[in-house]
C-alpha cells in the first residue's frame, strides 16, 4: 500500500468529521515547527545549541528549574509557528508562566495549545532522546483573551495530543480520540509518514519504567508493589520483571507505544508538597489521551487522570501509565492501603 503522508491523514479525518479544518491547521502547524526543533536538536553542538541558557546567570523557568538552550530556542519555534495562523486563541507552555496570547494583528482561533517544547532536557547534552509534548482544547464560547483559568478543563476534553520523539528516527504520535496513530519523518522529503495506524499497546507486560533511586521515599503501596516485581519468578507474581528508565518520559512513553510496559513517576517523600514530578496540562493528560486510545491505562494511582478537574496550569500529578493489566494492580494497591486506612 502507498504511504500516506500526515497532510493526507488529516484530510481524511477532516473527511470523516473526527476535526476541522481550523484543527487539522493546527496539526500541520505544531508538526511544522517540530521538524524545525528536529533541526535544531541534530546540529548538536555544531549548532551551539547544548547547555545551559542565559548569558552567564542561569535561567529558570516557572517551575524553578534550570532552563537548557534547547528549551528556550523550542519553545520560541512552537510559539512563532503558532502565531500568525489564525488557529489558536492562546498557548500555553512549561517554559512560561501565563498563557501566551495572540499578537495584536493576527486573526485569533478557536483553540488552545499546551506544550511542554522539550520534555527531557537533562538528556539533551548527552545525545539521549528527547520530545516535545502538546496538547489541544478548545478555548470556552465568549472569551477573547484567554486566561489560566480557561485552559482548566479535565483531559477528557482534549480535542488532540501528541508527541514527537527526537531519538535515531523523528517520530509523532497524534490522538484525535479516534485511535493512536504513529508518523515517522521522512527527511530527504520532509514529510511526516503514517507509519502505524490504529497501535494497540499489549494489556499484559513484564517491563516497566520508574526511577528505582527514589524508592526509599516512595509512599508504601508502591513500595509493595515494586518489590512484588522485583521478586520475580520467586515472588507472588511469579515471573521476572525487566525495567528501563530513559528520563525523557517522551522515550518512555514510546516504547510502551512500541512494545508495551508500564511507566511510572509516583509521589515520594521529596515531591509530596508539590503534588507529584510531572505536569498535568501537557504531560500527563496529552500521554493519558494517547495511552487510553491504544488501550491502555493512566492513572494517578488513585484515579483516571483525565477526569481529573485541573487547579492550577502547572499543577504536577503522580502518573502511571501503559499496559492495562499492570495499571489496574497498581492502581488497586493503592486505593486498597487507603481503604486498609480508613
Ligand atoms: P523536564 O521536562 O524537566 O525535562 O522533565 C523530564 C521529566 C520526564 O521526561 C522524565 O520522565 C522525568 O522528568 C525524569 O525524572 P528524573 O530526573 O527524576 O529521573
Amino acid at each position: 500500500m502507498k504511504p500516506i503522508s500526515l497532510i493526507q491523514f488529516l484530510i481524511e479525518e477532516r473527511r470523516a468529521g473526527h476535526i476541522n479544518a481550523e484543527l487539522s491547521l493546527l496539526i500541520e502547524v505544531v508538526a511544522r515547527a517540530c521538524k524545525r526543533i528536529a533541526v535544531a536538536t541534530n546540529k548538536g553542538a555544531l549548532g551551539g545549541v547544548l547547555g545551559m541558557a542565559g548569558d552567564g546567570a542561569l535561567s529558570m523557568n516557572v517551575q524553578g528549574e534550570a532552563q537548557k538552550k534547547l528549551d528556550v530556542i523550542s519553545n520560541e519555534i512552537l510559539l512563532e509557528a503558532n502565531a500568525w495562523g489564525g488557529h489558536l486563541a492562546a498557548c500555553a507552555s512549561e517554559e512560561m508562566e501565563d498563557p501566551q496570547q495572540i499578537p495584536d494583528g493576527y486573526p485569533k482561533g478557536n483553540h488552545l495549545l499546551l506544550f511542554d517544547p522539550l520534555d527531557g532536557s537533562s538528556n539533551i547534552d548527552v545525545n539521549v532522546s528527547v520530545g516535545t509534548i502538546f496538547s489541544v482544547l478548545r478555548c470556552p464560547d465568549g472569551v477573547t483573551e484567554a486566561k489560566a483559568a480557561d485552559f482548566l478543563q479535565p483531559g477528557t476534553t482534549q480535542l488532540a495530543a501528541g508527541y514527537v520523539v527526537y531519538g535515531p528516527a523523528t517520530v509523532l504520535v497524534l490522538t484525535f480520540g479516534h485511535g493512536t496513530h504513529e508518523f515517522t519523518l521522512e527527511r530527504e522529503v520532509g514529510s511526516f509518514m503514517l507509519s502505524r495506524r490504529n497501535i494497540r499497546i499489549p494489556e499484559e507486560t513484564s517491563e516497566f519504567a520508574v526511577n528505582m533511586s527514589n524508592q526509599r521515599h516512595w509512599q508504601a503501596p508502591m513500595q509493595r508493589y515494586i518489590g512484588e516485581l522485583l521478586a520475580g519468578t520467586e515472588g507472588p507474581r511469579g515471573r521476572d520483571f525487566n525495567m528501563r528508565w530513559v528520563a525523557s518520559m517522551v522515550a518512555d512513553v514510546h516504547r510502551i507505544v512500541t512494545r508495551g510496559g508500564v511507566f511510572y513517576y509516583p509521589l515520594d517523600a521529596k515531591i509530596l508538597q508539590q503534588g507529584g514530578k510531572l505536569r498535568l496540562m501537557y504531560e500527563a493528560n496529552p500521554m493519558a489521551f494517547i495511552i487510553e486510545q491504544a488501550g491502555g491505562a493512566a492513572t494517578t494511582g488513585r484515579e483516571r487522570i483525565m477526569a481529573l478537574q485541573p487547579t492550577a496550569l502547572h499543577q504536577r500529578v503522580p502518573v502511571f501509565l501503559g499496559s492495562r493489566s499492570e495499571v489496574e494492580v497498581v492502581t488497586r494497591y493503592h486505593l486498597d492501603a487507603d481503604a486498609a486506612q480508613g
